[in-house]
């Protein structure tokens, strides 16, 4: 069963306690939220301290996605400020300290993720895939919200569904009512929706349309 995680990217950013109530009134479990460095990807949004903030405001689980160049030496500051979750992108860490950045990560005591944006063939980091609680596949490349879906991605989604029957795999850009029933055949299970979510008329409508897509 699909779960739709609103990315806090298309929300109003001046008023964010608001519109996490309104991803928890629409029946959100989880909300993902997008940490830019203005070098990893070509624009900058938040660190720390504003996970900190909406940590006291919300008891929804926070999806945190490092789309950053050195994602390891902030880790521990994202888990401290409360993150449930922490996705790391592939690219940025290499495959010669895959081993360690995920140690590292698990001692944090949070989910741990990979991310792959939409041209790493993920067959490559497959032997990492078994010490982590989810793959993230960028179905954008990553920077911006509303950008639209690159469906060569789903047969990265199908490959990695045959290969890891169980394992959970989120995908992130340009997820709609148009992609979400290809991306779930393919084997998706966790759908982060930017603007499909913030900008439908009935959010909530959207939510239980989604989940219940097979
Ligand atoms: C883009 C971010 C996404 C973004 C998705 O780089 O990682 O999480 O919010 O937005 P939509 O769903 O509008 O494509
Ligand atoms: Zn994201």
């Amino acid at each position: 069963m699909p779960q739709v995680l609103p990315s806090l990217l298309s929300a109003d950013f001046a008023r964010l306690a608001d519109e996490m109530a309104r991803c928890a009134a629409a029946g959100a479990t989880a909300l993902h939220i997008d940490v830019m460095d203005a070098h990893f990807v070509p624009n900058l949004t938040l660190g720390p301290p504003i996970i900190s903030a909406l940590r006291k405001a919300t008891s929804l689980q926070l999806d945190v996605h490092l789309m950053m160049s050195d994602p390891m030496r902030y880790a521990e500051d994202f888990r401290k400020a409360g993150s449930d979750a922490i996705t790391i992108h592939v690219e940025a860490v290499g495959q010669r300290r895959m081993d360690d950045a995920i140690t590292r990560l698990r001692a944090l005591g949070c989910q741990v993720g990979l991310a792959f944006n939409p041209d790493t063939d993920p067959r490559l980091w497959w032997k990492w895939f078994d010490r982590v609680d989810l793959v993230m596949f960028m179905t954008v490349y990553p920077g911006f919200g509303g950008q639209a879906f690159i469906p060569e991605v789903r047969d990265y989604v199908r490959a990695t569904r045959a290969r890891f029957p169980r394992l959970p795999i989120q995908v992130d850009g340009g997820i709609n009512r148009e992609t979400i029933p290809q991306i779930v055949a393919d084997g998706a299970d966790r759908l982060v929706c930017g603007n499909a979510f913030f900008l439908d008329r009935d959010p909530a409508g959207f939510l239980r349309w989604a989940e219940a897509v097979r």
